[in-house]
């Protein structure tokens, strides 16, 4: 009998390498290698390589139809924006997240409040499960026929039967194909069920919905060609212990990936959050120190977000920074900046910064804000009531205007702000905003302003 065929292949990365090794060359990461079997591909020559029965004519732009009707609504508002309108026909898409998030929620509830014919295939639950699931949601799309199978070639028996308009994996990881005699999860398994997957997807036009586990890094566990395969990426995450869930697009090749869509768990699935900045701006008496409100953007739409801060003296020698929902090296930046240009002693105190509703901003616009609130807090002295800004601080001191800022000034008016911090160079053409708008050109003179 013929030796069986192996090669070492990193789960971390997929890089593939001929022996043993304790560290991926690719990655650097440790004990991450794992043997598994492989097939030996014939050998072809390019020339010979044409597939019967199938033409490859290339075409130019002017002679490829286009079609309105390409994008499935999927009858939720927020996954149609992250998705850019809505789904495309024959897409692939990798929704990743944390365990017990709500990843079989979500696709669930898509696929029982579609209109089109669903497959609904499940390798982690029985089909008893998923009903009692089911009964807690909303929707009843009586196509859509529930599959507990793991193995591809039985999947795509299914689908011929059905033929669905519309396939979701639960999840790729369970998935394993004939073709392999790898074990389910593994790095040859995942990319071989996504390969198939894809083919039938671009070849039928059908949409495939495939949900991934991620590792602890926050990664989709198994190869990164994954994410290479598939044209939209998407992340849900949001913190286990508040209701809050966020949805975002780390790839799209059919839309922007600045969207976000926010969605709330409850006893009967999840809700769409139709007005966020109501949600993330905590109502409370005013009269606390070391909260700023900050009018932040994702994607196309205005979100107004608390930030928290807390300066307190050290105890131990070091002081400690921490932020949650903010990017730390941003922050120790910021704290420079203070201590620097507004003469503003931080050296020997431990701040700690928190984004309320457990969600993450990377929006720029937010420093003001950052800044504001570690001052605020730091002389122990409130920021008045009705008060939000929104701008960008520069390693001088200096106060930098943002994208968009008129779209920022309206939200804050309309969710009754009384009065905007932006930088004095910010482009405004409209006079009346029905808020007064506060231009400031650097950090010392924000002190002034707020605490005079
Ligand atoms: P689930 O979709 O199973 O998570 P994942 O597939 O990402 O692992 O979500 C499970 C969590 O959602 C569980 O902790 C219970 C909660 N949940 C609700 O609060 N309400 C509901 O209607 C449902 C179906 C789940
Ligand atoms: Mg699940």
């Amino acid at each position: 009998m013929a030796k069986k065929k192996t090669a070492f292949f990193c789960q971390h990365c997929g890089a593939q390498s001929a022996k043993w090794m304790g560290q991926c060359s690719a990655c650097q990461e440790w004990n991450s290698i794992v043997e598994e079997p492989i097939q030996q591909e014939p050998q072809r020559n390019w020339k010979q390589t044409s597939v019967p029965g199938r033409t490859h004519k290339a075409l130019s732009l002017q002679d490829i139809s286009l079609r309105e009707e390409d994008r499935i609504n999927t009858h939720s508002e927020e996954l149609n924006r992250v998705l850019g309108g809505g789904l495309v026909k024959g897409a692939m898409l990798l929704l990743g997240g944390e365990p017990g998030i709500g990843k079989s929620t979500l696709l669930l509830q898509i696929a029982l409040n579609i209109v089109q014919k669903v497959l609904y295939v499940s390798g982690e639950e029985s089909q008893s499960q998923i009903k009692m699931r089911a009964a807690r949601l909303q929707g009843d799309n009586v196509n859509c026929l529930i599959l507990t199978e793991t193995n591809t070639q039985l999947i795509f028996r299914s689908i011929e039967e059905w033929k669905p308009e519309i396939v979701v994996i639960d999840s790729i990881q369970t998935l394993h194909t004939d073709s392999l005699t790898a074990t389910p999860g593994s790095v040859s398994q995942i990319r071989e069920s996504t390969a198939e997957l894809t083919k039938f997807a671009k070849e039928t036009g059908t949409p495939v919905l495939m949900i991934g586990h991620i590792t602890k890094d926050g990664n989709i566990a198994g190869p990164k060609v994954v994410e290479h395969m598939v044209d939209v990426v998407l992340h849900f995450y949001g913190d286990r212990n508040h209701s809050y869930r966020i949805l975002r697009a780390h790839k799209n090749r059919f839309g922007a990936t600045a969207e976000l869509g926010i969605y709330e768990m409850q006893a009967t699935g999840l809700q769409e959050v139709k007005n966020p900045s109501e949600m993330l701006v905590s109502q409370k008496e005013g009269g606390l120190s070391g909260t700023a409100v900050a009018a932040t953007l994702e994607g196309a739409r205005p979100l107004m977000v608390e930030v928290q801060a807390l300066v307190s003296t050290a105890v131990y020698g070091t002081p400690q920074r921490s932020a949650t929902g903010y990017d730390l090296k941003r922050l120790n930046m910021l704290l420079a900046v203070l201590e620097k240009r507004a003469g503003f002693k931080l050296g020997a105190k431990d701040v700690f910064l928190n984004i309320a509703g457990g969600i993450k901003v990377a929006d720029p616009a937010i420093d003001l804000a950052v800044i504001s609130a570690v001052l605020s807090s730091g002389e122990d002295c409130a920021i008045e009531q009705g008060c939000c800004f929104a701008a960008e601080i520069g390693l001088t001191g200096e106060i930098r205007p943002v994208n968009r800022v008129e779209q920022r000034i309206s939200e804050a008016q309309k969710l009754g702000f009384q009065k905007i911090f932006v930088s004095k160079f910010s482009k405004i053409d409209r006079k009346d905003f029905g808020i007064s708008v506060i231009k400031v050109s650097r950090v010392e003179a924000i002190f002034t302003h707020l605490f005079d």
